[in-house]
């Protein structure tokens, strides 16, 4: 088992990397080291998802500080190598990433800039300061998207071979082929985890699950791609983290591990449960929700169905998943309805600029 000391996790202020950082301070198993957040604060990055942790981790914790902030752009090599030797960094758990497909559409290069110089910045600054340092570890998170589009049978396993379709998924898929090219080529301790669709509180409202959440709440349009009928695997994002923790302390150096939550839902018959939790919890008429759908025109290449294998890490690392779909729908949705002040904050500005631009007044 890995002992864990001075991690550094990019991208901590965005949906997973937030939930990650209260996971490990708010007592993950065998956590007794500090966090070190390295995050641009893009759009999607949200200081206020870890105002709590600041507030009992951060500087007013004194002596016992255990997490500390540093705004900067993980492509940005001296910074990067200024935040290893300032923090005697041991361990990076990378999550940072531009990380909506409809975005990569829109607007690529920033995929490009962010997602590949990045991720090289990163493995080639810990490729300098470890040397040949065992006790190291370099996690890098992916994505399922990277193994491209499945018919109506069949899952993806470590062994699929890649096939990315949007810039978005072309994009993990280069960061993930240097990560292990580190690994093989100069023997980089590294670990790497592609994961199926994650949900959970702090997700920024583009996303299909927390933007339907608060259209439903707001009586606005409810939005769905094409005829519905694009399948997701979905895995509740407490469970995700506890799987790369899993992998950080006891994943085999130099392999990738797929994460799922073995919980396929085609895009519309999620809308109709998520429109039953939503009504019964804030009083709404589930029928009149209901008639709120609007299908829209489909993304370009829009990748029919993502089912993930997880059979290794469940049997390698004894993981499991422990949150079923109602549970987490239901916490997630509480969520959203206990913290307004979250959703103003990421709902005003540049965002709701981009969203009016892209997909018009909703
Ligand atoms: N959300 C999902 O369903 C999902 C599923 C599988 C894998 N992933 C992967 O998990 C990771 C996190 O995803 P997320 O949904 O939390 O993303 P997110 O968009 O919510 O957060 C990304 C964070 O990275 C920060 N960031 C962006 N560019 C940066 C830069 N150049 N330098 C420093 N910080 C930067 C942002 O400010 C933000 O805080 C990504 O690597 C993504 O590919 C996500």
């Amino acid at each position: 088992m890995r002992i864990l000391k001075n991690i550094l996790v990019t991208g901590g202020s965005g949906f997973i990397g937030s939930n990650f950082i209260h996971f490990l301070l708010n007592g993950a198993d065998g956590f007794e080291g500090r966090i070190i957040n390295v995050d641009a604060l893009t759009y999607a990055g949200n200081p206020l998802s870890l105002a709590d942790i600041e507030e009992q981790f951060g500087t007013a914790a004194g002596t016992a500080q255990r997490y500390c902030f540093e705004h900067g752009n993980i492509c940005d090599r001296p910074f990067i190598e200024g935040i290893f030797k300032k923090y005697d960094i041991d361990t990076v758990v990378h999550f940072a990433a531009e990380s909506h497909v409809d975005r990569s559409i829109h607007g690529p290069e920033a995929f490009v800039k962010t997602n590949v110089m990045g991720t090289f910045t990163l493995l080639d600054t810990a490729r300098d300061f470890w040397q040949s340092e065992k006790d190291a570890l370099f996690h890098h998170i992916s994505t399922d998207e990277v193994y491209g589009s499945l018919g109506d049978t069949g899952r993806f396993t470590e062994e699929t071979p890649y096939d990315p379709r949007s810039p978005y998924s072309a994009s993990k898929a280069a960061s993930d082929h240097l990560a292990m090219a580190y690994s093989h080529t100069y023997g980089l301790p590294l670990t790497l985890s592609n994961c199926s669709n994650n949900y959970g509180p702090r997700q920024f409202p583009e996303k299909l699950i927390p933007l339907s959440i608060l259209n439903i709440l707001e009586g606005k349009e409810l939005p769905v791609y094409g005829d519905g009928k694009n399948i997701r695997d979905w895995v509740y994002v407490e469970d995700h983290n506890r799987a790369v923790w899993t992998v950080m302390r006891q994943g085999k150096a130099g392999e990738k591990y797929n994460i799922g939550g073995e919980n396929e839902w085609e895009n519309i018959r999620l809308l109709y449960a998520l429109i039953g939790i939503v009504s019964r919890k804030a009083g709404l008429d589930a029928e009149k929700v209901r008639a709120s759908i609007a299908f829209v025109k489909d993304r370009p290449g829009h990748d029919r169905r993502y089912a993930i294998d997880c059979s290794k890490i469940k049997k390698e690392l004894a993981w499991k998943q422990e949150v079923n779909f109602e549970e987490g729908l239901s916490r997630t949705v509480d969520w959203y309805l206990s913290n307004s002040g979250w959703v103003n904050s990421v709902r005003s500005g540049e965002y709701r600029r981009w969203m009016e631009q892209n997909y018009g007044r909703r």
